[in-house]
């Protein structure tokens, strides 16, 4: 594995719980530096499908600091994240992708991020983060349900894919509701830690 940092984006809005919580056990399972950022507190504005894109691939005008026209008074950050989140995902050999499951998806603050992507669409094999790998936790409420990760799962997978990124499969963790669900179970920060030490040894190789 390259000297760079593992990646892990945290993806819920809820700050200090299982997400969060997950993304900190992911990060002190590894043997090596990681760069853990909550997504939610990222500035990722959504696709306005402008187009620009597709006659320049690669590019986003949501990228640069935006001047806000001084009649506007509605606030808005000075700097878009999405970029720098990328600029992550291509150097790290392995991002961790860490959800919970907003309506059979992931909450629309990542999901914004997602969308994003749509950039490097028309790079044609000219991907950011070709060779690197996506793993995933994936963390609902429910006891259980067959379809439950199923939207979460295809849209992260098709990030991966526009990104050239290889695909590891996800954790799914059911029955994890109250914010702290995840620190009261042992058994679940267990298949946490496996699950990492599994990625990482696969990503070594
Ligand atoms: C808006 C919203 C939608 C949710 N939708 C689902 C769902 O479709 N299925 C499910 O099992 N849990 C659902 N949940 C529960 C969360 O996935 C669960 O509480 C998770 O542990 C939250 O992670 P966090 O503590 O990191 O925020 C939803 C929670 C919220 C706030």
């Amino acid at each position: 594995m390259s000297s760079a940092p593992v990646f892990i984006a945290s993806c819920s809005p809820r700050k200090g719980g299982n997400c969060d919580f997950a993304a900190s056990l992911v990060e002190r399972t590894l043997p090596v530096p990681c760069s853990v950022v909550r997504v939610a507190d990222a500035h990722v504005r959504p696709c306005s499908s402008c187009g620009v894109c597709d006659s320049m691939p690669g590019r986003c005008t949501l990228d640069g600091p935006t001047v806000l026209p001084s009649s506007t008074s509605t606030p808005m950050p000075p700097k878009d994240g999405a970029k720098a989140l990328f600029a992550a995902m291509a150097l790290a050999p392995v991002t961790f992708i860490v959800s919970p499951i907003y309506y059979y998806h992931i909450p629309a603050q990542a999901k914004a991020w997602v969308d994003r992507t749509q950039r490097f669409w028309a790079l044609n094999g000219e991907t950011p983060a070709k060779g690197r790998a996506m793993a995933c936790v994936l963390i609902a409420a429910r006891q259980q349900g067959e379809m439950l990760f199923d939207g979460a799962e295809r849209s992260l997978r098709w990030m991966a894919k526009t990104l050239g990124m290889e695909w590891l499969e996800p954790l799914r963790l059911y029955g994890l509701e109250h914010a702290s669900a995840l620190a009261d179970s042992v058994e679940k920060q267990a298949d946490i830690c496996s699950y990492t030490a599994r990625v990482f040894g696969s990503a070594a190789r």
